[in-house]
């Protein structure tokens, strides 16, 4: 006698009753490029379909996306050369970019939930996530100026911070400045277990924002590492996040099946500019089939463990969701 794995398998009703995972256009999250000026649009050449925009051009994505369900957006800035320098002074501008965008973004769809990135490599002319001296990245004076960044994302609205940058002790920090101000309600969403990964080459394409020397990796994890990504999730929770990123998704799976069991908390799967890109240059190619592949690397994360995905295919899976 041997068992019939496939008694569950013969018919659609019956897949649908075992059916283990199921993704809803609640769990996305649409990350937008913003650019300043008016009536503009580029085209990102290494991630086809999505563009950099202007806050106006922005706000019609925006539309699509609230009628199609989604519920919340990322916004990452493409900040202009010469508004960079060592320290990043522009992240601390009010009248900048995001917390301009933030504003009208808020007004425009008070319900939309705003999510804003904190870190300094958008405004940093060293393309470095922190400041840089004689070849280090300070820890603690990157904190204090991130969580003024962040204090600034929430006096103008945005309803969820999301530190990027990997330094140490910066959540708890966050908290601490942000409570003190009385943005009690503004979450935390930590890229907790960031990867020094290869994948984010077209994002940082995207923004100009690639790093002018050296690399990330003495604040970024080491992709050979599983234990270390897990002490990140952990601290991260400890600290006072409300959320927890593990990024990049695919490649990363193990870590978000180990986050989601070892944390009480929301865990987000980042699906990052590269895990995007290789999708779409295969289906150009007529390699595989954008839509079912879309589908299933969503799936994987949530199947993984993930509540929540970050994911350049926010509105295509949005789109296609409506459609089944
Ligand atoms: C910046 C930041 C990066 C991404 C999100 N926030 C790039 C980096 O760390 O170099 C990558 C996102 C992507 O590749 O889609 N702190």
């Amino acid at each position: 006698m041997f068992i019939r794995g496939r008694r569950l398998r013969q018919n659609q009703n019956i897949r649908n009753l075992v059916e283990e995972t199921s993704i809803s256009v609640n769990d996305l999250i649409m990350p937008i490029f913003l650019i300043e000026g008016k009536n503009k649009s580029e085209k990102i050449d290494s991630m086809p379909g999505i563009y950099r925009k202007t806050l106006d051009k922005q706000l019609e994505d925006i539309k699509s996306a609230a009628k199609l369900g989604i519920n919340a957006i990322i916004i990452f800035p493409a900040i202009k050369e010469k508004l960079k320098d060592p320290f990043g002074k522009e992240a601390l501008n009010k009248k900048g970019l995001v917390p301009k965008a933030i504003k009208a973004i808020k007004k425009a769809f008070p319900k939309m939930l705003i999510i804003t990135d904190v870190a300094l490599d958008p405004y940093n002319s060293d393309g470095h996530d922190g400041i840089l001296k004689d070849g280090e990245i300070l820890n603690d004076k990157t904190v204090e100026i991130l969580c003024r960044q962040a204090c600034i994302h929430a006096e103008f609205g945005a309803d969820i911070v999301a530190p990027s940058d990997m330094m140490d002790g910066r959540v708890v920090k966050i908290r601490q400045a942000l409570d003190r101000k009385g943005f009690h309600n503004t979450a935390i969403m930590s890229y907790a277990a960031k990867f020094a990964s290869s994948l984010y080459g077209p994002f940082r394409e995207a923004l100009n924002s690639e790093p002018k020397s050296g690399d990330k990796k003495s604040y970024q994890i080491n992709p050979k590492n599983y234990r270390e990504a897990i002490k990140e999730i952990l601290l991260d929770e400890a600290e006072g996040a409300d959320l927890l990123i593990v990024k990049p998704a695919s490649f990363y799976l193990d870590v978000i099946r180990t986050s989601s069991e070892a944390s009480v908390l929301p865990i987000v799967a980042y699906q990052v500019s590269g895990e995007y890109s290789m999708i779409k240059a295969a289906a150009k190619n007529g390699y595989i089939d954008n839509d079912s592949v879309m589908k299933e690397s969503l799936e994987s994360m949530k199947r993984a463990g993930a509540t929540i995905i970050i994911t350049y295919f926010a509105l295509e899976m949005a789109r296609l969701l409506k459609k089944n």
